[in-house]
């Protein structure tokens, strides 16, 4: 039976009422051998040491090991093997010190600038391989935002997965470029953290992790589009999700590892389990897991079984695995290892520093632990890997502000003599230094596995202070005071200021959804208590949030100017002032959706918390919305957004023309040529990376100042192709040079075979339909003044 035969159906979405049998999970063994395509050479390397290696050792090479990093393999001296050091994570080398604190994988996306996105993981790879971190847990590509409420989005970049896809690759090119393994994460349908893992009930009942019940086309379509570019960007590894997936668990899916992604993906590296989504020995193994994390390989080295371990002998003896399959995850991991030369003598040891920071000990200097690692020594212990970083994170973190309003003007603020400061996210952190959920201070990152450990953090009203060294700035940061005392805590404000800044927050984490869309701590009553005193009628609003915020106050005609600031890391105050004072001239875009009410979005959290219930199966997810997630939903069910996906103002304006579509290939057809039963190179058929249509637009800075944009291009695509597709999905963007007053550049987008087609479920292959597709570009995903047509068919 086909894997689902859902997104073939063509009322779909009238259907809601989804039958679980709907989504047929279709098995796939054996698992493929990986061939090293791309890694020839290390791949060779990694089956010469595989053949050197003893069953023991495998086993070593296959599960994790206590040990001072996040996740650890055991260096195997005997044969020269050094281990692998895994840390966390997406924006930061968290267990460091002297480490820097990226902007999140969300404020990435918000810049929209290619180039930035990039660095960014070079100067992340040059950190973790600093502290001798053979592999960084990230990027993420799922959750990819299907639900507002998500509590991880804020680590990937973007509910759209085209936007994802350069995000998430760029990501790992620059992480790579610096010879340190990227681990894409979380694999896959990872979209809730409420019931990501198994739970047992008060009966004693064993209540199984949410199952995300995905179909075919939404699967290809949003959720592996990602993954596809990691893939083909020569992603090292891949990290299997806690969640089930069509009712089994992520990481013991043999459909989604061993089909889609080692078979139709052509992926050539490893996949890890999340910490403890191991959920079984042989029906992993089989299923494509090849590295159980953080492991444990039972009696004789560690109390708990991680179910793999030494019981992997008992499974080759009793014939349920065989060596061969031990021997393509043992060359799978091994092969990125020798890829990006990580066994030669200049790899850097691990910071010791790092074994303080798990909770681990020093014996005469020397870590103690069961298995041999590849330690530095006391001596270079506390290294500060952090080089001139600061400088990009305050340049990306400016990049991704993006302006919402900006009444008459009002920003930037040209040299304001008086300013006041109001909200408990401007100033300095109460917190320490690894603590993302203080109530005063800013939100910097947001919580859990993917959060940073600050050397430090400049606050916004430090920066704003030190911007202004000769202006009145006067501070009311406790929300409390500010709401329970109201007038009359304000009124000590003096002299009347030009301008109210007020700085709120939302915070967001692993382990849990998010409640509330609103900024946190009272933050309406914050907003209303300023803009209703006298001395406010010019106020500007900031928010740092891991996503969507509804703004109640938006329409108050006190407030001038909001600001959405995202999760911007270390150098959050200089980031926000360049913006606010005109240094930098704002050019980022919304990743998301902003609607003016919570109900607006669809697709929200599954849960049955406090529901007594004792069947295991119960946490059932349907994502019966399809591809229809973010500003897909708005524009199917026609609902005005406050602000729309792409969204985001300039102090300058920009016009666009001359639109251009040329098509660059003569007899076109629906489908690629067949690879047959041949495994492709990483990324799948190359034949879907060819460009088949560029599109050139104009883009003039029609303004006084200086400024960059970025162009985004849409496509509707034909009425005849099948099921519910959406109106309009995005299918390139890239960000202008800095334009001088006047000036003007050429943009050019490339459509590929892949961003033209649908996921045909019948035929199984990507398919270009057949009919005249509408192009639309423009400077959001509402505001698209020029269209023209493109037909391949
Ligand atoms: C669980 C998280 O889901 C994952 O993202 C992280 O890398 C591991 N824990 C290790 O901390």
């Amino acid at each position: 039976m086909r894997w689902t035969s859902l997104a073939a159906g063509a009322c779909v979405f009238s259907a809601v009422q989804l039958v679980q049998s709907q989504y047929v999970e279709e098995t796939v063994y054996p698992s493929p051998n990986a061939t090293g395509t791309g890694w020839e050479d290390a791949f060779a390397k990694a089956s010469a040491l595989t053949a050197q290696l003893n069953l023991t050792e495998k086993i070593f090479v296959v599960t994790g090991v206590q040990g001072p990093c996040v996740g650890n393999i055991p260096a195997i001296p005997r044969v020269g093997f050094k281990g692998l050091c895994l840390q966390d994570g997406p924006l930061a080398i968290r267990q460091a010190s002297y480490a820097s604190v990226f902007p999140a994988g969300l404020s990435a996306a918000a810049t929209w600038d290619r180039e930035l996105i990039y660095q960014r993981g070079v100067a992340l790879g040059q950190e973790f391989r600093g502290k001798g971190a053979n592999v960084i847990l990230g990027p993420v590509a799922g959750p990819l935002g299907r639900s507002v409420e998500g509590g991880r989005n804020w680590e990937g970049f973007s509910p759209d997965p085209y936007l994802t896809g350069i995000a998430f690759s760029k990501t790992i090119e620059g992480i790579q470029s610096q010879n340190v393994q990227a681990c894409g994460k979380h694999y896959i349908g990872y979209e809730q953290e409420t019931q990501r893992n198994p739970t047992v009930n008060a009966d004693g009942v064993t209540i199984e992790a949410v199952s995300s019940n995905i179909d075919d086309r939404t699967m290809h379509e949003l959720y592996l589009w990602p993954f596809a570019d990691g893939v083909k960007s020569g992603l090292a590894s891949i990290m299997c999700s806690y969640n089930r997936l069509n009712e089994t668990y992520a990481c013991q899916n043999s459909k989604t590892q061993n089909g889609l992604l080692k078979t139709e993906l052509g992926f050539q590296g490893y996949v890890m389990s999340d910490w403890g989504g191991t959920h079984s020995g042989v029906d992993a193994i089989m299923s494509g897991e090849d590295m159980n994390m953080p492991g444990n390989l039972g009696p004789g080295d560690s109390t708990v079984s991680s179910y793999w371990g030494y019981n992997i002998t008992t499974f080759l003896n009793n014939g349920s695995v065989s060596e061969s399959r031990i021997d393509d995850m043992a060359r799978r991991i091994l092969t990125p290892y020798f890829y990006f030369h990580q066994d030669n003598d200049s790899w850097p040891t691990i910071d010791l520093d790092t074994v303080l920071l798990n909770g681990g000990i020093l014996r005469n200097n020397v870590p103690a632990y069961q298995h041999p690692f590849n330690f530095g020594n006391v001596s270079d212990m506390n290294r500060d890997v952090r080089a001139n970083h600061g400088d990009l994170i305050r340049q990306i973190g400016s990049a991704s502000t993006v302006l919402l309003k900006n009444v008459n003007n009002t920003l930037p603020l040209r040299s304001p003599k008086r300013i006041a400061v109001f909200g408990n996210a401007a100033p300095d952190s109460s917190g320490g230094p690894y603590d993302p959920e203080n109530e005063n201070g800013p939100q910097a990152v947001g919580g859990g596995s993917g959060t940073g450990r600050f050397t430090y953090l400049i606050s916004p009203l430090e920066a704003i202070k030190q911007r202004n060294p000769s202006a009145l700035v006067e501070y009311i940061t406790d929300n409390t005071l500010l709401t329970t005392q109201q007038s009359s805590t304000i009124s000590t404000i003096y002299p009347q200021p030009d301008v109210c800044l007020v700085f709120l927050k939302s915070f967001a984490t692993e382990g849990a959804d998010r409640t509330s869309l609103l900024c946190d701590y009272n933050s309406t009553e914050v907003v209303n208590t300023v803009t209703s005193s006298r001395l406010c009628p010019n106020t500007i609003v900031i928010t740092n949030s891991p996503g969507p915020n509804v703004l109640p106050w938006a329409d108050n005609e006190n407030v001038t100017g909001i600001i959405a600031g995202h999760y911007p890391g270390e150098q959050i105050g200089n980031s926000i002032a360049d913006v606010l004072f005109g240094d930098v001239n704002p050019s980022g875009k919304l990743p998301y959706t902003i609607a003016y009410q919570a109900s607006d979005y669809n697709a929200p959290i599954v849960n049955f918390t406090g529901v007594n219930n004792n069947d295991p199966n119960l946490w059932q997810s349907n994502f019966t919305e399809g591809l229809l997630i973010d500003y897909r939903h708005f524009d199917y069910s026609n609902i005005t957004p406050r602000y729309e996906f792409g969204f985001g103002l300039s102090y300058t304006t920009f016009s666009l023309s001359n639109l251009q579509i040329s098509s660059n290939a003569s007899n076109v057809t629906a489908y690629p040529p067949s690879l047959g039963s041949q495994i492709p190179p990483p990324g799948g058929n190359p034949a879907l990376y060819d460009i088949l249509a560029t599109v050139t637009v104009d883009v003039k800075n029609t303004g006084r100042v200086a400024g960059a944009t970025v162009p985004q291009l849409y496509l509707g695509f034909p009425p005849d192709t099948p099921g519910t597709t959406p109106p309009k999905v995005l299918r390139g963007f890239d960000k202008t040079s800095v334009l001088a007053a006047g000036q003007q550049e050429t943009i050019r987008f490339n459509l590929r075979r892949k961003d033209v087609s649908f996921w045909d479920v019948v035929r199984q292959e990507w398919a270009i339909p057949s009919g005249s597709f509408n192009v639309l570009v423009g400077q959001s995903s509402r505001e698209l003044p020029l269209s023209g047509e493109v037909t391949f068919l």
